[in-house]
């Protein structure tokens, strides 16, 4: 295989970066893409940043042997705590989604205060705040954990009573801010985007996914990687945990057929 052809690795602890999936596959329909969801080990972001950092190291040795041309850390915990330690592990090109996320967020805002809503790790790290004051913007950033979100998405309970009173006790602290935008700082939290909107109301509502295809796509073209084959890429996806709750809510989710899903142990 020339690295034309070479998969692009997707990473996440669980179903959540199928929202990433779901953009590069839309945006670059001829990339083959492998998936790794480490379902066995989910939650990251009640973690230590060093169980994290080892955690991550694993789900980016895997994707390494399966000679993947470019690396898409799909998880915003990973992102937040161990981005610079995989990128100076390995020679290809590393995306995460923290970078894409902030930058969509500073130029979604107009009053200048953003709302942040991550897993524990995430906001402890401060990562978004970080990355938005050094692209040298003066913006307001209130961070909120809401631990109860991943769960929830896990367990496929995206919209209903219970959904709802979670996102409004999480939310209720963003809401008084005044915050006009709200950046989805964790990869499950789009699953939940519905019943987030119904209850931030006009608030922008930003997530990292397409922002984050976008960055594949001009790192791929930059480094004159782009796959050259006319035929649809092909998917392939991995799991650490038995596949079934990933395969129904990932299938619901992407609204099409996981097809083939392969259980590891990393
Ligand atoms: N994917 C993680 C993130 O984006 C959330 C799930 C987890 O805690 O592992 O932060």
């Amino acid at each position: 295989m020339n690295s034309h052809e070479q998969p692009i690795g997707i990473f996440d602890s669980g179903i959540g970066g199928l929202t990433v999936f779901k953009e590069v596959r839309s945006l670059l329909p001829g990339e083959n893409i492998i998936y790794l969801g480490d379902t066995a080990r989910v939650p990251y972001g009640t973690r230590s940043p060093e169980t994290v950092m080892r955690y991550s190291f694993e789900c980016t040795e895997f994707l390494l042997n399966q000679s993947i041309k470019l690396l898409v850390v799909a998880c915003n915990t990973v992102s937040a705590v161990s981005l610079d330690e995989i990128c100076k592990r390995v020679s290809i090109p590393v995306t995460g989604v923290i970078g894409p996320g902030a930058r969509a967020a500073a130029s979604a805002t107009k009053n200048k205060k953003i709302g942040i809503i991550g897993t524990e790790t995430t906001i402890k790290s401060s990562a978004y705040s970080k990355a938005i004051r050094a692209m040298g913007h003066d913006i307001e950033v209130h961070g909120v954990a809401c631990p109860l979100f991943v769960p929830l998405v896990e367990e496929g309970w995206t919209e209903g009573a219970i959904a709802r009173m979670v996102v409004e006790r999480y939310l209720a602290e963003i809401k008084d801010n005044g915050a006009d935008t709200l950046l989805l700082g964790c990869t499950h939290y789009p699953l939940l985007k519905k019943v987030i909107q119904e209850v931030m109301g006009d608030v922008r509502l930003v997530d990292s996914a397409i922002e984050t295809a976008l960055a594949v796509k001009q790192l791929l073209v930059e480094k004159k990687m782009t796959a050259m084959n006319s035929a649809a890429g092909t998917s392939r996806f991995f799991v650490t945990d038995s596949p079934e709750k990933f395969i129904s809510v990932g299938e619901r989710f992407l609204e099409t057929k996981i097809g083939t899903i392969e259980k590891i142990q990393l």
